[in-house]
């Protein structure tokens, strides 16, 4: 298939593009390059892309494509509170726009990045995707929009789906450190504590990167009957973890390192447990990475390309990076580069 992947150059498509092409799809990026040059270790392979603020897409330049997968976004809770305004108008109005301009230009499937953090504070009970959704911030309600204004839109010809994905985690050469795993390995190696700021008791889903590049694989290529229209959960029940849990699996991994539960943050009220069932029965879809793995992962792969604490805390943290960005007048208020993009 030849598939445009938006946000391409971001920590998930970094390492979705070359599973993509690993299938045999012809894959085309568009990204505006925000996290360009946000590397660790060798640089990815990026595929030929269009350079392009996803504000200003046409139906041009969706023609000849026969998929969509759609990650560009301001993707996580602390970017979209930093600027709600902006946060709408790429990940909500500009999404709905690039389903309008797929669709016009006879795209056949759009797959849409959502997150689980769309069912907000979900209480005991594991959430599958009949439950109600309470989006606790700009963030997460920018995505439900997404899912509704563009499940209107769907007809015969136009069969959009919408990953809810786990929180991620593992390395990608487009690291980023604002991740729970990833943060709590990286602060580990750095400075030899596991820090926790909240009590550690939230629940937290999480999913490898790579399981969530398998799940796009997936719904590229099942039928459409199973997809059609639907929501489903990305991630595996084993990954359904407490923070504190989390925080002993690094403890694990990470040689001397010692576990800090500091309670400051207060009570965090992101906590949740999710039903993976849906995909496991609709695309025989299995997420295979379990925490421990990944921490594994992530400690090898920091150690064996130097990690260094400034990175960890700037290039790698997303609100750090684009702050940065505005400050020394690369990016202005809208997030928009002031030089137009070459
Ligand atoms: N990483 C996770 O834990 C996670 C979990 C659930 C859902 N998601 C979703 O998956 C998608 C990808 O996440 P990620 O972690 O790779 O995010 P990321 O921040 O690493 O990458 C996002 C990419 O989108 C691009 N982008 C942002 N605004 C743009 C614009 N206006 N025009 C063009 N490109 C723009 C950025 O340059 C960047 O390359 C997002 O939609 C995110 O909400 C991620």
């Amino acid at each position: 298939m030849r598939v445009l992947v938006t946000g391409h150059q971001g920590y998930l498509g970094s390492i979705m593009v070359p599973v993509l092409r690993s299938y045999g799809h012809e894959v085309i990026g568009l990204d505006s390059g925000l996290f360009a040059d946000c590397i660790l270790g060798p640089a990815p392979q990026d595929p030929p892309a269009i350079r392009l603020d996803l504000r200003d897409i046409t139906a041009s330049h969706l023609t000849g494509f026969d998929a969509v997968i759609h990650l560009a976004a301001l993707s996580n809770d602390p970017l979209g509170a930093l600027e709600p305004r902006i946060t709408y108008e790429i990940n909500h109005q500009a999404s709905v726009r690039l389903a309008r301009c797929a669709k016009a230009a006879g795209v056949r499937r759009f797959l849409y990045a959502s997150t689980c953090s769309v069912y907000g504070a979900a209480g005991e009970e594991a959430v599958d995707e009949s439950a109600p959704l309470r989006p606790l911030t700009p963030y997460a309600e920018s995505k439900v929009r997404v899912e509704d204004d563009v499940a209107a839109i769907a007809d015969p010809g136009f069969s959009p789906v919408f990953l809810r994905n786990a929180t991620a985690f593992g390395f990608s050469p487009r690291l980023r450190a604002d991740i729970v795993l990833n943060n709590l390995v990286g602060y580990a190696v750095l400075t030899g504590e596991v820090r926790v700021l909240s009590d550690g008791t939230p629940w937290r889903p999480l999913v490898h990167a790579r399981d969530i590049a398998e799940a796009f694989a997936r719904c590229l290529v099942a039928p459409v009957d199973a997809i059609h229209c639907h929501a489903f959960n990305i991630g595996t029940e084993t990954n359904n973890l407490t923070v504190a849990d989390i925080a002993g699996a690094v403890v694990d991994v990470v040689p001397g390192s010692e576990l800090v539960i500091t309670g400051e943050s207060g009570p965090d009220p992101r906590s949740y447990r999710v039903d993976f069932s849906a995909a496991r029965d609709r695309l025989g879809y299995e997420a295979k990475w379990t925490v421990p793995e990944g921490a594994a992962e992530l400690y090898e792969k920091y150690t064996a390309f130097s990690l260094k604490m400034e990175d960890f805390h700037e290039r790698f943290t997303r609100l750090s990076h684009l702050k940065e960005l505005r400050e020394t007048g690369i990016l202005d208020e809208s997030m928009r580069f002031v030089n137009a993009i070459a």
